[in-house]
């Protein structure tokens, strides 16, 4: 990242991790991410991943989203969720380093603090200090404080389109398990038809029909997840959903080529 306007990449649960396993890690996609995140030689890029099979199981068992309910277990509970992050934010980090990214992780738990699951404070100063240096920060969804719901979830998605926000982003690109946004979820309709382009008027018509998460999800399917970016693609932020599980799609959305997904604009 340096003082241009970023680009964001989020690496979605579904395509780093088995979201049907616990703590399942897709090893190989995740050195193949790195090998075209390396390829595509960004100087400008932040990464956010989210949870999977890490973050979602537990944070689900200890009902962390819905905050703290003065129950001692739950506290347990936290910390187990933002460490099960930090494994699964280790494999990532060790397989962007190992390709020669200067990226450097940064906790979202320790940076930032939420109102009601929404960001309120957000403490910058490494981040602006990273960007001078040209560093590609990592952040996660995460398990964070919040002011009055004790803690909560803070998913990779709201994480984008804050960021996005803040820094006035060139573009979001979002890996996810399938090609991008689809009128029925291709995994078990083989008719299924691929949305290839849509406006934000057109989004937000088909947003509340968009698929549920296979797995454990805290935070919602498909449709959660793009209620989370319409904030940024209001602001006239350009996203590209993208399959990031085979290929070459994230080397093509990250350098501007065209890819077999949804480009997202405001008009
Ligand atoms: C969730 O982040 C993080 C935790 C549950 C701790 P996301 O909501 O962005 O994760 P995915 O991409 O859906 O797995």
């Amino acid at each position: 990242m340096n003082t241009e306007r970023p680009v964001i990449l989020k690496l979605g649960g579904s395509a780093i991790t088995d979201k049907t396993g616990e703590l399942a890690a897709k090893t190989e996609v995740i050195n193949r991410l790195a090998e075209e995140i390396k390829r595509a030689d960004l100087d400008n890029l932040i990464i956010v991943h989210g949870g999977g099979s890490f973050g979602h199981p537990t944070a689900a068992k200890y009902g962390i989203k819905d905050g703290y309910k003065e129950d001692p277990a739950q506290k347990i509970g936290f910390a187990e969720t933002h460490h099960v992050m930090t494994v699964l934010n280790g494999l990532v980090m060790d397989a962007l380093i190992w390709h020669e990214i200067p990226a450097v992780s940064v906790a979202p738990s320790s940076c930032m603090v939420t109102e009601n699951g929404k960001v309120k404070y957000f403490d910058e100063t490494v981040f602006k200090s990273m960007a001078k240096l040209v560093f590609t920060p990592v952040m996660y969804g995460d398990a964070v404080l919040d002011e009055k719901l004790g803690f909560t979830i803070l998913s990779g998605d709201q994480l984008v389109a804050y960021l996005a926000i803040k820094y006035n982003a060139k573009k979001i690109v979002i890996g996810t398990d399938t090609d991008g946004l689809f009128d029925s979820d291709p995994k078990t309709n083989p008719n299924a038809k691929p949305y290839k382009h849509l406006t934000l008027k057109e989004l937000k018509e088909i947003q509340p029909k968009l698929g549920k998460a296979t797995g454990t999800d805290v935070t919602g399917g498909m449709a959660s997840k793009i209620a989370e970016l319409i904030p940024a693609i209001e602001q006239g932020t350009h996203v590209t959903i993208t399959g990031a599980t085979k290929g070459l799609s994230i080397y093509r959305a990250l350098t501007d080529q065209s890819i077999l997904g949804t480009e997202i604009e405001k008009a």
